[in-house]
């Protein structure tokens, strides 16, 4: 077999095409049917069976190597975001109001490449390699439906990658360690008696209780966290009132929670439901909160996947394109994956200065160097076959 660095270049017009395709065409998470339907069609062209779900979008290819052995599953998200993209680029937005602001028209696109060289190649390697096209990356934990409708059953270990405009063309970050934070949600709905404005002391002000609470939960980092552990609470909505002279008997508090650690994530909603109900009963009003657990933390755990990784990226790029990259406090529901199978996340690096490309993902002037695709091409199928071949007895 030709090395796969190679077999990922002549795949290269390919990937590009299909990426403009899916550029052009954008769909946000959980409606992605047309971008569901073109990749069914591709894979299919390929004589690549693949898996539909009652209820949601997205799909999962499978190619079965020539004996039976273990699967590895390769990972992309598919959706879009609501972002207006700036003008004058050939292959833009055509649906207003929604651009692939994120690079899930890339990851779609370079997994189809390296579907191409892994069915061509299926004879020369044994087990099965699934690939998943997730739907709503942006929206949540929504990678949990897959996994629910049994996706991954019989998995034994799973990749994913994001592209990242921070990091030149050439160069991948796969990493043993925390990766990216949770990303939870808590809604706190205080509740106290209305008086006129005037006459606060005939009523109990849950603005005031409010504004407490919002003060007293900046003590769960600052004194109750260890501070060698990140977190972040932030309150990014408080909503109530209705009228300047009134005293509000209603007010609602919606935040997020950023953490590594597992164990402290958990203690959150006792935390933050004790904090806002002693609170606001000190000013006289009642606070009950509800949590939502959204992606729990990334964490590359397992050092073999984590070895294989930067062996595949080696192999597709070169030697030296390997970089340290810092944890982030964003989110990312792969994570949600690796709570059933053995994973690692990294980042392929699509930045290029010189042709401009530098900004930002969630931006409207984002956009990738789209010579950085092939490469992403080469380590999705260089470390299913790596994996695989690692696996046969
Ligand atoms: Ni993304």
């Amino acid at each position: 077999m030709r090395p796969i660095r190679e077999l990922a270049r002549e795949q290269e017009d390919y990937v590009i095409g299909m990426r403009r395709q899916f550029h052009a065409h954008p769909e946000l998470g959980e409606k992605e049917v047309e971008t569901t339907r073109t990749i069914v069609r591709e894979l299919e062209s390929m004589g690549i069976p693949v898996q539909t779900f009652d209820g949601i979008t997205g799909c999962v290819g499978v190619i079965e190597g020539s004996a039976p052995g273990a699967t590895v599953m390769l990972r992309a998200d598919i959706d879009a975001l609501p972002i207006q993209e700036v003008e004058g680029r050939s292959y833009g937005s055509t649906c207003p109001g929604v651009m692939h602001a994120c690079g899930h028209d890339c990851h779609t696109a370079m997994l189809l490449g390296a579907a191409r060289i892994l069915k061509e190649h299926s004879s020369e390697f044994h087990g099965t390699v699934k690939l998943i096209f997730q739907m709503a990356e942006e929206i949540g934990r929504r990678s949990e439906e897959y996994v629910k409708r049994g996706a991954l059953e019989g998995v034994d270990a799973i990749f994913g990658m994001h592209v990242w405009p921070e990091m030149p063309t050439g160069i991948a970050n796969f990493e043993r360690g925390e990766r990216m934070a949770c990303s939870d949600r808590f809604i706190i709905h205080v509740k106290g008696v209305s008086s006129h404005g005037s006459a606060p002391h005939l009523g109990h002000d849950a603005v005031l209780a409010a504004a407490a609470v919002v003060m007293a939960l900046q003590t769960i980092p600052s004194r109750i966290n260890n501070p060698l552990d990140s977190l972040v609470v932030t309150v990014g909505m408080m909503n109530g009132g209705t009228k300047q002279n009134i005293i509000a008997d209603d007010v609602e508090l919606v935040g997020t929670v950023r953490t590594f650690n597992k164990a402290f994530r958990d203690s959150m909603p006792e935390r933050i439901g004790r904090i806002a109900a002693q609170v606001a009963e000190g000013y006289g009003c009642t606070a009950e909160s509800v949590y939502y657990f959204g992606p729990s933390p990334l964490i590359n755990e397992d050092a073999d996947l984590v070895r294989l990784a930067q062996g595949a990226a080696e192999k597709t790029i070169g030697e030296g394109c390997l970089v340290h990259k810092d944890k982030v406090t964003g989110a990312e529901d792969f994570s949600v994956y690796m709570e059933k199978v053995p994973g690692i996340y990294g980042y392929l690096g699509v930045g290029n200065r010189e042709k401009g490309i530098d900004c930002v993902v969630h931006h409207p002037a984002f956009d990738v160097d789209e010579s950085a695709l092939q490469y992403g091409t080469g380590i999705y199928a260089q470390f299913a076959l790596d994996y695989l071949r690692g696996q046969e007895k």
